[in-house]
């Protein structure tokens, strides 16, 4: 009987380049394929989310629970321009390619916390539009006039329909 424990398939796989590993291997330029990498000024090569997670010491928390930190070029550029999250440029990626978002609208961001996406509605709707935001944390305000903020569980509707009364 053998004692050899076969090793999971899933880490046995090699990662499938992706178009930004061959642009960033400066195989395809990122012009002609019309796709813009945000990079950082000075920052080293672009790296996945998921590379920097398995580089990367696992910190605990006092809880117990493993703590994962990703510091990519979208964490640099999202402290730069003053954006909560990375997520930030997710909307403005949707944004660009969808163009969804009009000035004046009244928009619902359902779980928004820390509240990227608040900054980003707030610049995108201006100053006539609306958002309300809700999201079981605590969100900081984020000091615009027409951005609304409610800490609730969105599956307990009744108070989120107070709310957008
Ligand atoms: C990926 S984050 C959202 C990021 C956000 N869009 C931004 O702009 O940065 C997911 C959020 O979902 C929230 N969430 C998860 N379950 C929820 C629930 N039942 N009710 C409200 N918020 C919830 C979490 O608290 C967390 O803040």
């Amino acid at each position: 009987m053998s004692t050899v424990k076969s090793v999971p398939k899933k880490l046995t796989r090699t990662r499938r380049r992706t178009k930004l590993d061959r642009i960033l291997a400066g195989e395809v330029p990122a012009k002609q394929k019309n796709i813009r990498v945000a990079r950082h000024p000075g920052a080293a090569p672009l790296k996945k989310a998921r590379d920097i997670l398995a580089e990367q010491p696992v910190k605990k928390k006092k809880t117990g629970k493993p703590q994962y930190i990703v510091r990519d070029e979208y964490f640099y550029e999202a402290k730069k321009l003053g954006y909560r999250a990375r997520s930030a440029f997710k909307l403005l990626e949707i944004q660009e390619k969808y163009n969804i978002i009009r000035t004046g609208m009244k928009v619902l961001d359902i779980a928004s916390a820390p509240g990227s996406w608040l900054q980003v509605l707030a610049k995108m709707v201006g100053p006539t539009g609306v958002i309300a935001g809700i999201d079981i944390q605590k969100i900081k305000s984020l000091g615009y006039q027409n951005v609304h903020i409610l800490q609730g569980d969105v599956f307990v509707t009744e108070p989120i329909v107070e709310f957008l009364k």
